[in-house]
């Protein structure tokens, strides 16, 4: 599958906000939190938008890969949180980078869509349709919490994580995609409600509501059965894997995971514990990380995961 990641960046707001202080606002301790999630504490926006955040990350993608704004010919942004309706965050980015000869668009996969616009950017690899894209996830969820919903608010956070992807014959090795739309009503947040001089009784604006139980049980069951898949379509044997790089919901589900793939917890990097689940940018975050940080080397084989609202799923098995 001819698309390999060549540069990563990620961004982050400036102000973090620990379990302790969230004692303080919500009726909740640090060891509920640390204990059941394995969050200690996450980046929560107040001057940066999603925008701004996505435009930081894809330009230290940009520097990473060496790659400049007139050579990336397609953009794609994976968020539930855009700044506006529209025009797309892709396209926000477009302006801001200054990158004229791409075509841009949004993706809504929830905290797939990182993964979602990689096999896009694929396939418009394969049909000759582009060659170097870059893939952005970026989300401003602290906005999306009812911050009266304990539940909910203490598990999310603020970022941006990009990744410059270019054609070339040994990038993606095997990937696989799902959705279960049946299964929706688990994780939701609606948009503006219906609202204009003829509805009688509007509606109040909605937050982000979970039954964090239905989704944890789909995780668990779904997310090693797709990397299966994955490294099957890859030829790959879990043991090739270097590092397995998931969405970062909760540190309990990584390593039910691992468990289930009979992987050593090592090979399962994590950021959740200083960043929270932040849906599509939580995979490119910590995949940039690892890049930064110099634990990866070319030819390297890693697993991406990421799940969520949708419901849903993907896995790529790649060469870095
Ligand atoms: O990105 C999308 C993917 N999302 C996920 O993967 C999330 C998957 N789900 C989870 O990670 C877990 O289900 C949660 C972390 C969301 C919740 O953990 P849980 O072990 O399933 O807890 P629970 O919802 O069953 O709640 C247990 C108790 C309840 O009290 P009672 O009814 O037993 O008295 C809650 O009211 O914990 C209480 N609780 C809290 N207590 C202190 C819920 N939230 C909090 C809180 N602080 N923040």
């Amino acid at each position: 599958m001819p698309a390999r990641i060549v540069g990563t960046g990620s961004a982050l707001p400036a102000l973090c906000i620990s379990n302790q202080k969230l004692e303080e606002y919500i009726d909740t301790t640090d060891e509920w939190i640390r204990s059941r999630t394995g969050i200690e504490e996450r980046h929560i926006a107040v001057e940066e938008t999603t925008a701004s955040m996505a435009v930081s990350a894809a330009k230290a993608a940009m520097e990473n890969a060496g790659v400049k704004a007139q050579e990336i010919d397609l953009i794609i942004a994976g968020s539930v949180s855009g700044d506006m309706c529209f025009p797309s965050l892709a396209c926000q980015i477009q302006g801001a980078v200054l990158a004229e000869n791409a075509i841009a668009f949004d993706v809504n996969a929830a905290c797939a869509g990182f993964l979602f616009g990689l096999s896009i950017a694929e396939a418009y690899f394969t049909s000759g349709m582009a060659k170097t894209a870059l893939i952005i996830g970026a989300e401003t969820l602290s906005k999306m919490m009812d911050w009266n919903d304990r539940s909910t608010c203490v598990l999310f956070g603020d970022g941006a994580g990009a990744a410059i992807v270019k054609k070339d014959e040994k990038g993606i090795m095997g990937l696989v995609q799902g959705s279960d739309g049946g299964r929706g009503d688990a994780l939701t947040c609606q948009n503006r409600p219906v609202n204009n001089p003829f509805v009688k009784n509007p509606t109040d604006l909605d937050y982000t509501k979970m039954d964090g139980q239905a989704v944890y049980r789909f995780a668990v069951k779904t997310v090693p059965a797709s990397i299966t898949q994955a490294l099957e379509k890859a030829g790959v044997d879990a043991g090739e894997v270097k590092y397995f790089l998931l969405h970062q919901a909760n540190i309990r589900i990584i390593e039910a995971v691992a468990k289930k793939l009979g992987q050593p917890i090592e090979k399962f990097p994590t950021n959740l514990q200083k960043c929270g689940n932040i849906s599509a940018a939580s995979v490119p975050i910590l995949l940039d990380y690892v890049n930064k940080s110099g634990k990866l080397q070319k030819g390297d084989r890693i697993v991406l995961a990421g799940f969520g609202a949708g419901l849903t799923w993907a896995a790529a098995v790649l060469t870095w």
